[in-house]
């Protein structure tokens, strides 16, 4: 091999025209009569590569058709311009070596499920759904630091170890400290609070822990939330910084990851929207819309399932065409590829169909958890579902009845049966972004919730001296990373949203 430069396929842009030298693995293989075209992925990007028979003689091009997926590679060869390909470039193969060998590599093309998937999440991380979307949540990440850091507040971390719930005593992982029980943190806030009194603007970034017992697609085990806390902020301030750190995050993605969603087909026209207002609403709002008595632009949530009724229905009809016709067609087909291939088809359509029935027939019970939502209740999936399908642009519901809030936030001043509490929406029927508000600063109110919770109240003695000692107002937020992800890049479940997940259920790979 002649001494070209080692590049980055993410850098191949720069070299057109160059002898360049890549190493990585063989994520496809195509071959036609004289040329075998391998995609090659080095990490940074994935780039296809042509062997050419008339180049490179028949051995090299035996060789290369050989090729399984996942060995690993060494190419050398020039770069040319080619507008078809991803990255706007293809290699030119001079010469090209085996670096080590992959047999029987489990991941094949043809569709998995997501279990199957999410059981080799170690080798599933090399395909280019996964490579996406981490690549967005890394550079979500870089710029969660970049917001805060450009207005002056401090990065500052949390125990993770605790001795004290934040979140309510439900969702506690509990663990052994030193003979001692200690619970793994549900959330920074508390000590966001003691830090932002030291530090006045603080952000906390790290790990969160909640026990859910659940299996949806929103809920992890295991989450990243970036938690800001600001001394003398109140309600209203802290939902514009809450607005302008979700419009600024979000515009950056469009901007600079353009590509990643693309390959992940994510529309982008929701995400545009982000340039208007965010609408406030009212909890008592919200209900009224939830219920369908109030409408949005002319549409209440009883339309909308109204329409998605009528959508499905079309829809197990057109599945339940498509089977009909498969189920004739396939004892005639003799070309065994060809048979295997309508019958993978029709195991699909039937678990669409069947999908789809169970769907349809919950219709009913979704209108009637619409349109009789118990007022003073939590919201559940389906309420914030359509709640939000009915905005373009996330929403923030406020003043929450304080029996379904956690201890510490602020009461209203109007009325002591609500509290200053604030969630963000994603629209699109993502639901629950952001949780956050102002927190309570009197010691005596505080002292109460925390005995109405039945929170231990020696191990809170701490927490109260934030109140004992020039106690001001003050507010924060917590955004849940994977959940935010996961409605930038429009995907099903939050398990995709993290590199290895952990939820109830999974603790491995
Ligand atoms: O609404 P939560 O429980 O609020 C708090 O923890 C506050 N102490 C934050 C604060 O004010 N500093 O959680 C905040 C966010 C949610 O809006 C959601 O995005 C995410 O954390 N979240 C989860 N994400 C994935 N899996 C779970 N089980 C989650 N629980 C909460
Ligand atoms: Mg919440």
């Amino acid at each position: 091999m002649c001494p070209c430069p080692e590049v980055d396929v993410q850098d191949l842009k720069q070299w057109v025209g160059q002898c360049i030298r890549v190493r990585g693995w063989v994520a496809n293989r195509r071959t036609t009569k004289n040329v075998v075209f391998i995609v090659l992925r080095d990490g940074t990007g994935f780039v296809q590569c042509v062997v050419d028979r008339q180049v490179l003689g028949d051995e090299s091009y035996r060789q290369a058709d050989k090729l399984t997926l996942e060995t690993a590679i060494e190419i050398e060869g020039t770069v040319r311009e080619d507008a078809r390909q991803i990255g706007g470039v293809e290699i030119q193969v001079r010469h090209w070596r085996v670096l080590a060998p992959s047999r029987d590599y489990p991941i094949a093309k043809k569709a998995h499920g997501i279990d199957f998937l999410l059981e080799n999440r170690h080798l599933w991380l090399r395909h280019r759904r996964p490579w996406a979307i981490m690549r967005i949540r890394n550079r979500l990440i870089m710029q969660i630091h970049q917001f805060f850091q450009a207005r002056g507040f401090l990065q500052l971390d949390a125990p993770i170890l605790t001795a004290n719930a934040c979140e309510g005593t439900t969702t506690l992982f509990e663990t052994d400290f030193f003979g001692e029980p200690a619970y793994l943190s549900q959330s920074g806030q508390l000590y966001g609070e003691a830090m932002a009194m030291a530090f006045k603007r603080i952000y906390v970034f790290g790990p969160t822990f909640r026990a859910e017992k659940s299996k949806t697609r929103r809920h992890l085990a295991e989450f990243w939330m970036v938690e800001p806390e600001m001394a003398f902020y109140t309600l209203e301030e802290t939902m514009d910084l809450m607005e302008e750190l979700v419009r600024t995050l979000v515009l950056d993605v469009l901007q600079h990851c353009t590509f990643e969603l693309s390959l992940l087909e994510r529309d982008p026209t929701p995400l545009q929207n982000i340039q208007k207002p965010f609408p406030r609403l009212t909890y008592d709002e919200a209900v009224r819309i939830i219920r369908g008595e109030q409408p949005v632009n002319g549409k209440t949530t009883l339309d909308l399932l109204a329409e998605d009724e009528q959508t499905i229905q079309q829809q197990i009809h057109q599945y339940q065409q498509q089977i009909q016709q498969l189920e004739k067609e396939i004892p005639h087909i003799h070309n065994e590829k060809k048979r295997n291939w309508k019958i993978h088809e029709l195991t699909v359509a039937k678990e669409h169909l069947h999908e789809l029935q169970q769907t349809v027939r919950n219709i009913p019970l979704w209108r009637e958890q619409l349109q009789h939502f118990p007022y003073g209740e939590d919201f559940g999936g389906a309420h914030e579902g359509y709640l939000t399908r009915l905005f373009d642009t996330p929403i923030m519901v406020y003043r929450w009845p304080r029996e379904i809030k956690a201890f510490y936030m602020k009461e209203d001043e109007q009325d002591p049966r609500y509290v200053k509490g604030v969630d963000m929406l994603a629209p699109e029927g993502y639901g629950e972004i952001i949780g956050g508000g102002e927190r309570e600063t009197d010691v005596e109110k505080l002292l109460t919730q925390i005995r109405r919770h039945r929170l231990p109240e020696e191990i809170f003695q701490w927490y109260l001296d934030l109140r004992r000692f020039g106690s001001v107002p003050h507010s924060g937020f917590g955004l849940g990373l994977e959940r935010f992800l996961a409605w930038v890049c429009g995907l099903k479940h939050v398990r995709e949203a993290i590199p290895f997940p952990r939820y109830y259920g999974r603790l491995t790979p």
